[in-house]
């Protein structure tokens, strides 16, 4: 659906604001760095960003490394107004589990933030609607925010069930999560079929979906919780299209994988939402 008559997408603040309640949404970028960069690459990438970029004022900016470079990276950018994340963490609080990572240890890292049930996860970890939502719980608790990631196969848009799918991974993750709790999560909606393939959703199936999660917040919680979530759309997003994704209404930000690993096109796409 295109952008309706109330939202205004200003060029010179890139904001966008409802009219309706003048509640902004500010834009986000969010890296994942899925398991690539040496420690060496990810603090040249991160020092391209501070030397060219400084503190971003007009967006929020999220980098989710490798965990073992989350503190190098995290002492670089203290005071910086740039959140770091964990890709993952483990839904117990600690104990003996061997080769896991604990939501304290990633915000005793410097970690402000960590993604929860990226599609990468689900499929080749087996993360299913319950670990989900415990681990959302988890990292609430520890006091992290949350960017819960959603989406589809390509089986599942194929068969028209992508409503159906991202609505149900939606209300599980939910459970026991409190009105309180929502300020503290974001959404990435990431078809899974559009993930490092080059293949992109088109901006107005995009903000559908979106469309269809907002009203599904509104359900679970309230109106004024899914006017002021972020609901941010991940899946080969790159410099040459994050115009044509970010000007839709209901898309608040960008989780950027591929393109967000070199310098070139990471700094392109910040520089369009900063
Ligand atoms: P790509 O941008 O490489 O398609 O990856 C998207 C993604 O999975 C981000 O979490």
């Amino acid at each position: 659906m295109k952008k309706k008559l109330f939202l205004i997408w200003r060029e010179e603040k890139k904001l966008c604001v409802r009219e309706e309640d003048a509640m902004p949404r500010r834009p986000i970028l969010a890296a994942n760095w899925k398991m690539n960069l040496t420690s060496n690459q990810s603090k040249l990438l991160v020092d391209s960003i501070l030397n060219n970029l400084g503190a971003p004022v007009n967006c929020e900016i999220i980098l989710f490394p490798s965990f073992l470079h989350i503190p190098m990276i995290a002492e670089k950018i203290a005071g910086k107004n740039i959140g770091i994340g964990g890709q993952n963490l483990y839904f117990e609080e600690k104990g003996a589990y061997t080769g896991e990572i604990a939501a304290f240890q990633l915000v005793d890292s410097g970690c402000t933030h960590v993604l929860i049930g990226h599609s990468e996860r689900r499929h080749y970890f087996h993360e299913n609607y319950e670990t989900v939502n415990k681990k959302v719980l988890r990292a609430l608790s520890a006091g992290l925010k949350v960017m819960l990631c959603v989406g589809e196969s390509l089986e599942e848009r194929e068969n028209n069930v992508t409503e159906m799918v991202v609505v149900d991974q939606i209300e599980s993750a939910m459970q026991n999560i409190s009105h309180k709790d929502m300020n503290d999560i974001s959404i990435a909606y990431e078809p899974i079929w559009a993930i490092g393939t080059g293949r992109i959703a088109t901006p107005d199936d995009a903000a559908h979906v979106h469309q269809i999660i907002r009203k599904a917040l509104g359900r679970i919680f309230d109106k004024e919780i899914a006017s002021k979530i972020c609901i941010l759309y991940g899946g080969s997003v790159k410099p040459d299209n994050i115009k044509e994704v970010m000007a839709e209404e209901d898309i608040d930000g960008v989780l950027v994988g591929g393109a967000s690993l070199k310098t070139d096109s990471l700094l392109e796409l910040m520089r369009f939402l900063n």
